[in-house]
């Protein structure tokens, strides 16, 4: 596997029960980049991140995070990566920087409190630091999720749905902090719904559907497989909606 390859899902296969969920997943995200798993409701995405955060075993196929492979060495993918799910796992009663304080306690490391104002600072939540995080905006408290999922600084991050239930506003702000990631080095692996979404922040973009990756590519790799629509005189890109309704929209039968 090439150094800048930082995660390589091949061949995942996975069931329940009876339901064929994975039937083969493939794709690579290089080091430092933004990547988009685009699919609907229970297309698998989170089964996806559940295989590559150690949190379930393929049924088949292999995955290696930062050059580990996730079955052979669990321990030490997990120390490379951090999920923040789709709900997020702050501490209500707690303030904001308490929580903050609280996982870089838990993860032992030297001085809770400036790393705790650091990400605060980071994540414009200074002056919200010392409130309750009940009192929050969804917006904020995914923002300090993110947050908390980035104490100790690991290379890999799995996003599983950063924005779903958030206002149009709370998205923005969640956008701006994913963007802000990248452009620190992390790699970003996140699950989306929303075709803006995935436009708007992903490097490459996977569309996974009836089990398998039916596209993958830059934003404007995956336009091209579209001929642009002729209006007139004026030629018109077709969007990502679009191509991703030409991939799935036809009444393609699946295998089951
Ligand atoms: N632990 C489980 N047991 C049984 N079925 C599951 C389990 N986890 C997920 N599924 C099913 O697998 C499919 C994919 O789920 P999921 O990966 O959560 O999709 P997505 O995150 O894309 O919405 C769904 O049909 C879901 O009901
Ligand atoms: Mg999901």
């Amino acid at each position: 596997m090439s150094t800048a390859t930082a995660i390589r899902a091949t061949g995942l296969r996975k069931s329940f029960g009876d339901v064929e969920v994975l039937r083969g997943v493939d794709f690579d995200v290089e080091r430092g980049t933004v990547f988009a798993l685009l699919g609907s409701n229970g297309a698998g995405k989170t089964t996806v991140i559940r295989i590559l955060s150690t949190l379930l075993r393929a049924d088949a196929g292999t995955a290696s995070v930062d050059g580990l492979d996730v079955a052979a060495d669990a321990p030490g993918v997990r120390e490379a990566i951090s999920l923040t799910g789709q709900f997020a796992a702050v501490d209500e009663i707690l303030t904001g920087r308490e929580n903050l304080v609280l996982v870089a306690k838990l993860r032992h490391l030297a001085d809770p409190g400036t790393i705790a104002d650091e990400l605060l600072s980071r994540f414009a939540l200074t002056d919200a630091g010392a409130r309750r995080t009940g009192t929050y905006s969804g917006g904020m408290r995914r923002r300090l999720d993110i947050a908390m999922s980035l104490i100790g600084d690991p290379p890999v991050i799995f996003l599983d749905e950063p924005t779903t239930g958030l206002d149009p506003e709370a998205r923005l702000e969640v956008w701006r902090t994913v963007k802000a990631l990248a452009g620190r080095g992390t790699t970003v692996l996140l699950t989306t719904q929303y075709l803006e979404e995935a436009e708007h922040l992903a490097d490459r973009i996977a569309i996974l559907h009836g089990g398998s990756i039916i596209a993958d590519g830059t934003l404007a790799e995956l336009t091209a497989l579209l001929p642009p629509a002729k209006v007139e005189y004026v030629q018109k890109q077709p969007t990502l909606e679009e191509v991703f309704l030409a991939i799935i929209g036809s009444p393609r039968e699946e295998a089951a």
